[in-house]
C-alpha cells in the first residue's frame, strides 16, 4: 500500500472522512501527538488499528469528537464538575473517562464499561471530526512501544505502507499526550498526566488526585502498565544534581567509540557546552512540545541519549517526568 501525506485542505479532509466512513484507518494530527484514526462505530476498522500498531488488545482507545458533538450520546455524565471542566479545558488536551452508552464498539473499549472522550483543539482535526461527524478512535500513531509522533513525517517513518493517508497538520504544539482523567467519582482522578495539570483541575473542581499505579495493581488506565515511548537507541537518565556524573558518562561513551547526546532543558545546557546536545527549551510548555521530537532526532543521531531529569514534578513537569522516566529511565 502507498502511504500518502496530504496537507489539510477541504479536499484532503473530505478524502480522509470518506476513508474513515468506509472502515479504513488514517494518520490524523491533533494538538498533542498524531493519532491513528478509525471510526469508533466500525469494529473491523478498530481491530485494524490494534493490528497495525501491534497494540495489546486490553488497552482501550480514546474517542475523539468535534466541539459541537453531544457527548451524552456516547457517555453518561454522572458528575456536574464535568460540565465545568469541559467548558474550561476543551477543545484541548483533556480526555475524560465516563460510563459508556455502548455506541462506540467493544473493540475500542476492550469490553470495559467506560469510554474515554476527547475534543481536540487542533483546527485541522476539528475540521475532519466535523466532516465525519462520528466518534473517531485514535491511539498515538506510532508502532507499539515506540515514541509518539509529533509530525506527519514521524508517522510515516513508523507506518509507511500500512495506511493509505496521513493528514499533515504541521508539528503538534502540545507534544505530550492528553491528560486522562477519570470523572466517574466524586473527586476527579488523573490516570495519565499531561498539559491540563492537577493544579488546573483542582482550581476548578476543588480537588483532584493522581492515581498511583503500583506493580500488581488492577490498573484503571491499562495503558500505563506498558512500557511506551522508547527511542531506538540506548538511554540513561541523571538527576539535575548529577550533572558532573552525566558529563563523565558522556566522556566514557565517547572514549568507547560511541556517539552520545545530552538531552536537557536550556537552563542546564550551558553546563554541557561543546557537547552534542538535544536542547528541550526553557518553559514547561516548550519542554513538553520538544520532548518526543528530541527523542526521535536523538535515536537517529546518537548511540546513547544521556537525559537529564526535570527540576520538579509540579504542573506540566509531572507529565514530562512520567514520559522522560519511561523513555530514558
Ligand atoms: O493526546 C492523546 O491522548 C493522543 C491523541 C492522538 O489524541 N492519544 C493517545 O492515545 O495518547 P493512546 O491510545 O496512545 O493512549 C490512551 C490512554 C491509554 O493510557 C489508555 O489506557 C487510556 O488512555 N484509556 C483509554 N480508554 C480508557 C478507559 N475507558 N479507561 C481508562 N483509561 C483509558
Ligand atoms: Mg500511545
Amino acid at each position: 500500500m502507498i502511504t500518502e501525506i496530504e496537507k489539510i485542505t477541504d479536499e484532503s479532509v473530505k478524502k480522509a472522512a470518506e476513508i474513515l466512513r468506509n472502515g479504513g484507518i488514517i494518520g490524523m494530527p491533533t494538538e498533542t501527538v498524531y493519532g491513528l484514526a478509525a471510526a469508533g462505530t466500525i469494529p473491523s476498522a478498530v481491530k485494524e488499528v490494534f493490528v497495525v500498531k501491534g497494540r495489546p488488545n486490553d488497552n482501550p482507545l480514546i474517542a475523539h469528537v468535534h466541539k459541537n458533538y453531544d457527548i451524552e450520546k456516547l457517555v453518561e455524565v454522572e458528575r456536574d464538575y464535568v460540565y465545568k471542566l469541559k467548558k474550561l479545558f476543551t477543545p484541548g488536551p483533556l480526555t475524560m473517562v465516563m460510563k459508556s452508552r455502548g455506541v462506540v464498539c467493544d473493540e475500542a473499549t476492550c469490553g470495559g464499561d467506560t469510554l474515554a472522550i476527547r475534543i481536540p483543539s487542533h483546527e485541522g482535526c476539528q475540521k475532519l471530526l466535523r466532516e465525519v461527524d462520528l466518534p473517531i478512535v485514535a491511539p498515538s500513531a506510532n508502532l507499539s512501544k515506540h515514541t509518539s509522533p509529533v509530525t506527519a513525517e514521524h508517522v510515516f517513518n513508523d507506518l509507511n505502507g500500512k495506511i493509505p493517508l496521513i493528514l499533515d497538520g504541521g508539528k503538534c504544539t502540545g507534544g505530550i499526550e492528553s491528560t486522562v482523567l477519570d470523572v466517574t467519582g466524586e473527586v476527579p482522578r488523573i490516570l495519565r498526566a499531561g498539559l491540563i495539570t492537577k493544579e488546573m483541575i483542582e482550581n476548578v473542581v476543588g480537588a483532584c488526585v493522581v492515581a498511583e499505579h503500583k506493580a500488581g495493581d488492577k490498573v484503571k488506565s491499562p495503558g500505563v502498565k506498558y512500557t511506551h515511548y522508547k527511542p531506538r537507541c540506548d538511554t540513561c537518565l541523571y538527576k539535575e544534581n548529577e550533572l558532573e556524573k552525566a558529563a563523565l558518562r558522556y566522556e566514557e561513551e565517547k572514549t568507547s567509540g560511541k556517539t552520545p547526546y545530552i538531552m536537557c532543558r536550556n537552563a542546564v545546557a550551558k553546563y554541557f557546552n561543546g557537547k552534542n546536545l538535544l536542547n528541550l527549551g526553557d518553559t514547561e510548555e516548550e519542554i513538553a512540545a520538544s520532548l518526543y521530537a528530541a527523542l526521535l532526532e536523538g535515536e537517529k543521531k546518537a548511540d546513547i541519549i544521556i537525559a537529564i531529569d526535570m527540576p520538579s514534578e509540579k504542573g506540566i513537569y509531572l507529565g514530562i517526568t512520567n514520559r522522560l522516566r519511561k523513555s530514558c529511565g
